[in-house]
């Protein structure tokens, strides 16, 4: 028997995993709220569903693409339907793009043809040739058929670093006019089409010219706000839980403060953003190092008395 890897779509689920797991995002958790909801319960969309996701690194990106797709299908982002591609990973050599488009184009093809509520994550779009981008183009148009595909249920994100300062200007000023980040708005579209104006610019001037974006083939672009020192800390605590560590309000506290902010006076934004799972910056705190040398020795120790060796502390006159 066939197991259906989608899971019966629920908004309410969506809604309350966008509010607890993501942290000042207001903007894009309302529009993806929105928009996957209402493509997901369109039994006959007319056109595949296009985010473009903006924003300066560690803000969210990648994270709300693994939400929407384990809000989609039952293994998330690890169900064979969600398709990653890295451009300096899948497509590093600039000059054999003609060969990565076919290949690209083969796997779209053949990706929807037998699953057609499939995903396609393209990270680090800004520095995908604008050819590969030209190649994409025929999936994400309305009706879009190819090779007698239809594209109409399927999804695509598009992440990206680009614009990501025209977006920090934005939530700079209202940070400097000590106006509630929750005010930002995508007022009657105005953010979302300075963010497609400056992305225009960007392409435009880096690259030839990319007809992905005159045709108005993207449904949204998703404004991610650079993040505080309060949302630094809430993804602080999170990974010590994620770590299986007792949330430590105090340490967590400490770790938020230890990252660097801008601009340098003010410290309104991290400029990092959150720190990604572990590795990234937590290890560096000098209080998490320590904690992870008491966790080493302790598990030293316990492993030496399972096996009944003479525990390292004690040759080193450290536990008497
Ligand atoms: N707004 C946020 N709310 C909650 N967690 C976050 C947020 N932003 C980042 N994180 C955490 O930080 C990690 C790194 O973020 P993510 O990979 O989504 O950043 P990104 O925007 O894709 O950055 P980059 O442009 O560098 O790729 C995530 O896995 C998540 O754990
Ligand atoms: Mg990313």
């Amino acid at each position: 028997m066939v197991m259906d890897p989608l899971l019966p779509f629920d908004y309410r689920r969506l809604k309350a995993d966008l509010r607890d797991s993501l942290f000042g995002q207001h903007i894009a958790s309302d529009v993806v709220l929105k928009a996957v909801s209402s493509f997901m319960t369109d039994s006959n969309p007319n056109k595949p569903l296009v985010l473009s996701f903006h924003g300066t690194t560690g803000t969210g990106k990648n994270h709300v693409a693994k939400i929407i797709a384990r809000n989609i299908y039952k293994e998330g982002e690890k169900c064979k339907h969600v398709h990653t591609y890295i451009s300096d990973y899948h497509f590093p050599d600039k000059r054999i793009s003609h060969i990565y488009s076919a290949q690209l184009k083969q796997l779209i093809i053949q990706a929807v043809y037998w699953f057609p509520r499939s995903m396609f994550i393209f990270d680090e779009m800004d520095k995908m040739h604008p050819q590969l981008i030209d190649f994409i183009k025929p999936f994400l148009d309305y009706n879009a058929h190819v090779d007698g595909v239809s594209f109409n249920k399927a999804i695509f994100i598009f992440l990206s670093n680009a614009v990501g300062n025209v977006i920090t200007e934005v939530a700079l000023d209202f940070w400097r006019s000590g106006k509630e980040r929750k005010e930002i708005r995508m007022n009657s579209k105005e953010l979302e089409t300075k963010i497609s104006e400056k992305y225009i610019l960007y392409i435009t001037s880096g690259f030839s010219h990319s007809s992905l974006i005159d045709y108005h083939l993207i449904d949204h672009y998703v404004p991610f706000l650079p993040l505080e020192l309060k949302h630094v800390y809430q993804c602080v605590i999170v990974e010590m839980m994620h770590m299986n560590f007792m949330p430590n309000y105090d340490l967590a506290g400490e770790v938020a403060r230890d990252m660097p902010y801008y601009p340098e006076k003010e410290r309104a934004f991290a400029v990092k953003g959150c720190p990604a799972p572990c590795l990234q910056g937590l290890w560096s705190n000098k209080y998490l190092s320590i904690a992870c040398l008491v966790l080493s020795i302790c598990l030293v120790q316990l492993l030496s008395l399972s096996f009944g060796v003479l525990p390292v502390g004690v040759g080193l006159g450290l536990f008497q």
